[in-house]
């Protein structure tokens, strides 16, 4: 990033002196970063295994078309018009234009959300950290589907491993946004994310051998709409504002560091496809080995865990693969981690005043603190059902609960509030300028978020309300 002083921006409230992307490429990979993480590589396959398969994924694509592009379009046009915080870049633009500054409290509830998230999302980081040592100690070479299993399940029953695994990667998260994240995370990420492609390739070229890619593959991409449930289309709805890390605030924050000479469609499709990609990838390496092995697609939040260790340990040089694949689910993770924790703290520093290294400790160690209440759901906490009267929650737990919510919830929600803001608030002449599209296809996204993309978002949660 250079420190060019922003003149080529909107108005910007901001106190703190901003700075600019390196280059197009940089902040692909940064939103990239963003995008790809345990969303794509163990969210997806366990619940695309939860709610039958084909046609749960052809619901998800066309979320991911139809309602994520248009609202990463949204987003990262408001900070690049905004050029502040998301919190403050909504202010200043509805103020601007005349409206209602309270737009700005659209933004922070996407900042609530970045951070309840984050509180169990570095609890399943960590048990990516400690596959790593458990794989670079050969725990896992050779090991029965049961033996696996026995791990994973050894691992979730102590809270105080959870807690170890949980502060380290709290630690490495609250570490890069202290020091300011660009430099680190831009240099990072160009490496990693081709890494972990190309290992995830390896993984599907072994999960060819396994004599069921075929069932993997119809498994994927055959529909059956018997099985599909309302509630799995709102679950893939929300999921793909998960992965596309969208409705909390984040690619608004990444966009207000964009120079006005970038394409917004251009970038926002190619993260979307490299997104989407790995996702794809992810589930055509994991289920082929789940039937090979007999296992079961619908086994939940534990599935990559138990699936992707039985391949390597049956590959030669497996343990060294796997420590490999850890380590790089392990750094996704953490740039998604990092956008997790950033929009809060930069809105601390603009806002509040503080300077970066309080705000981050503060808002991580806070974050942290609520992590322990899902570490101890998955164990000492395990019939604890805050909201079990309700039929709807019957039997989930804090750590359930918090998904349930963010996702599905405070995400389609969030994204809700940034198509309406642009699509019925911001000026017409100001999104044509910002977007510099052709006609023809900015009447499409426009008309696409001003009528499809909410419809669709409200139909799905009225749906599953009533
Ligand atoms: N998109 C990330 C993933 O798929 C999660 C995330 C969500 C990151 C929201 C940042 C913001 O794992």
């Amino acid at each position: 990033m250079s420190n060019a002083t922003p003149s080529n921006r909107g108005p910007s409230q901001s106190r703190i002196k901003r700075g600019f992307w390196s280059s197009r490429m940089a902040f692909v990979l940064a939103a990239t970063g963003s995008a790809v993480g345990l969303g794509n590589i163990w969210k997806f396959p366990y619940i695309t295994g939860e709610n039958g398969g084909g046609a749960f994924v052809l619901v998800y694509l066309l979320c991911i078309a139809a309602v994520g592009l248009p609202i990463m379009m949204a987003e990262v046009l408001i900070g690049r018009r905004g050029g502040a915080s998301p919190i403050n870049s909504v202010r200043a633009i509805a103020k601007r234009d005349g409206h209602n500054p309270a737009w700005r409290l659209a933004a922070g509830l996407g900042v609530l959300t970045a951070f309840l998230i984050l509180s169990f999302y570095s609890v399943i980081g960590g048990w990516a950290v400690s596959y790593v040592g458990t794989a670079a100690t050969g725990q896992l070479a050779g090991q029965s589907a049961d033996a696996i299993g026995e791990i994973f399940s050894g691992l979730l029953g102590s809270p105080w491993t959870l807690l170890m695994w949980h502060t380290l990667f709290m630690g490495l998260v609250m570490l890069v946004v202290a020091r300011g994240l660009r430099k680190g995370l831009e240099r990072a990420v160009t490496i990693l994310m081709p890494a972990l492609f190309v290992l995830l390739l390896v993984v599907v070229a072994y999960s060819m051998t396994t004599g069921y890619f075929g069932q993997g593959v119809a498994f994927l991409f055959s529909p059956d709409f018997s099985k599909l449930t309302t509630e799995g289309v709102l679950v893939a709805l929300g999921h793909a504002f998960f992965t596309l890390s969208l409705g909390m605030a984040v690619m608004i924050a990444y966009g207000s560091y964009l120079s006005k000479d970038v394409s917004i469609a251009k970038t926002s499709i190619l993260v979307s496809l490299m997104d989407t990609g790995v996702a794809l990838l992810a589930g055509l390496a994991i289920f082929p080995i789940v039937f090979a092995n007999g296992l079961e697609p619908g086994a939940g939040p534990g599935l990559i865990f138990q699936t992707l260790p039985l391949a390597f340990g049956a590959m030669p040089m497996g343990s060294l693969f796997a420590t490999l694949f850890f380590v790089l689910l392990t750094f996704a993770a953490w740039t998604s981690g990092i956008s997790l924790l950033e929009p809060l703290v930069e809105w601390l520093e603009e806002q509040k005043g503080l300077n970066r290294m309080v705000s981050t400790i503060g808002a991580g160690g806070l974050c942290w603190l609520l992590g322990v209440a899902s570490i101890l759901s998955l164990n000492l906490w395990s019939d604890v059902t805050p909201l079990g009267m309700f039929a709807m929650f019957e039997g989930k737990t804090i750590f359930d609960l918090l998904d349930f919510f963010t996702a599905s919830v405070f995400l389609p929600l969030g994204g809700l509030l940034v198509a309406i803001f642009v699509g019925w608030i911001m000026t017409r002449q100001a999104l044509q300028d910002e977007l510099a599209m052709g006609s023809g296809t900015f009447s499409l996204w426009y008309n696409t978020l001003r009528y499809f993309t909410p419809v669709a978002v409200l139909v799905v949660f009225v749906y599953n309300l009533v």
